[in-house]
């Protein structure tokens, strides 16, 4: 049986970081407000010019040169992403294959918002699977501040812009390594309204001087979203747990995506799981959808908070609505 492993890590932020204070001098917010209700201190935005395809391929890079891959050698790239290069097509995931000269892999966009990377890593755990695929990128990219209507406090202050990159591969040795054991996918379309930009695609396409400049931005129900989110963090862990006989002890680090520290906070009460084995990096980041796992991840590895054989899982939820998590033995 073919065992799909995440042979690399990596990620990308772009260098404009933007303080709360930056954003309290454009719009009606505090520092004190954002850290007190979502524990974000600052995140990035892209620069001039700098696109969801650039960051994403400066993520895959790096990835590709820790795993010693070559672009000749990558047979498929799978990009999640909210906040492509263009509405519809082309796939930003094209644009990187590019970039990347990524001459022999098939390239597609997946759209399940912060879940993303969550499905990504599930879908190209079974193309590895197959036997027919060997090195795949998975990314979460998203340049989120161009989705924004920075005249709404209620969404401008919660997103941040970045790229995290994995390459993931067959292990072809004996022992384990970073293994993805084990997926749980859940979408509850139902919520679809809750979390969306209304306008601009073909339920309500851009029509100049009819279309409301702001439907074509980010809208959030945030209190719904945040039950939501509490609930699916929630169930998620139990259902890895349950499915992979983990117990709380036997768990290193749970990596979640990270839209709140409220929302952690409140699903580590209700699993009695301790929040200090939730890794938290909201403060830095802000919400990335995304990207954010991977870059936590990332983050993760680097700081040496896991070794060989621990137990991880990622966590997301997001627009769709969507959620979900990976256990992986790593
Ligand atoms: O990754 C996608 C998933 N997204 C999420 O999971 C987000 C989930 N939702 C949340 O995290 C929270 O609901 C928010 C952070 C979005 C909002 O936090 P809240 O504690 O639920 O605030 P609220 O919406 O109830 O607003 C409380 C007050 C309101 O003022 P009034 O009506 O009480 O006078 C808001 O107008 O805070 C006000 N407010 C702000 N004030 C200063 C809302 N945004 C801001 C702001 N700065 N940026």
């Amino acid at each position: 049986m073919v065992r799909p492993y995440i042979k690399s890590i990596s990620y990308y932020v772009p260098d404009n970081i933007v303080t709360n204070d930056d954003l309290s001098k454009i719009m009606d917010t505090s520092d004190e407000w954002i850290i007190s209700h979502t524990g974000i201190k600052q995140r990035y935005f892209v620069n001039e010019g700098e696109n969801n395809s650039d960051i994403a391929t400066k993520a895959a890079k790096i990835a590709m040169e820790k795993a010693e891959v070559t672009a000749d050698e990558i047979d498929l790239i799978i990009l999640a992403t909210t906040s492509a290069d263009y509405v519809g097509f082309p796939s930003t995931a094209c644009l990187v294959q590019d970039k990347l000269g990524a001459k022999n892999a098939g390239a597609y966009d997946l759209g399940a918002a912060c879940t993303g990377f969550v499905f990504g890593v599930e879908t190209a755990a079974n193309f590895i699977k197959s036997g027919n695929y060997k090195n795949i990128l998975v990314i979460g990219s998203e340049v989120l501040s161009r989705t924004m209507d920075m005249t709404d406090r209620n969404t401008a202050v919660l997103f941040g812009d970045g790229a995290g990159a994995a390459i993931i591969t067959a292990n072809e040795d004996k022992e384990s390594k970073s293994e993805i054991i084990y997926s749980f996918l859940r979408s509850m379309g139902s919520g679809a309204d809750s979390l969306k930009r209304p306008a601009g695609g073909t339920t309500n396409p851009f029509v100049p001087g009819v279309t409301d400049p702001k439907d074509l931005y980010i809208y959030m129900n945030g209190r719904q979203v945040y039950n939501f989110a509490v609930k699916a963090v929630t169930d998620t862990i139990l259902k890895l747990m349950e499915k992979n006989n983990l117990t709380m002890d036997s768990i290193k680090y749970i990596i979640p995506h990270q839209a709140n520290i409220r929302i952690l906070e409140a699903a580590a009460g209700r699993t009695s799981i301790p929040i200090e084995k939730f890794y938290i990096n909201i403060e830095n980041f802000a919400n990335t959808s995304a990207a954010t796992i991977p870059i936590a991840l990332t983050e993760v590895v680097e700081k040496k908070l896991i070794q060989r054989g621990d137990n991880i899982l990622t966590v997301g939820f997001g627009g769709g609505l969507t959620f979900g998590g990976n256990y992986i033995k790593w």
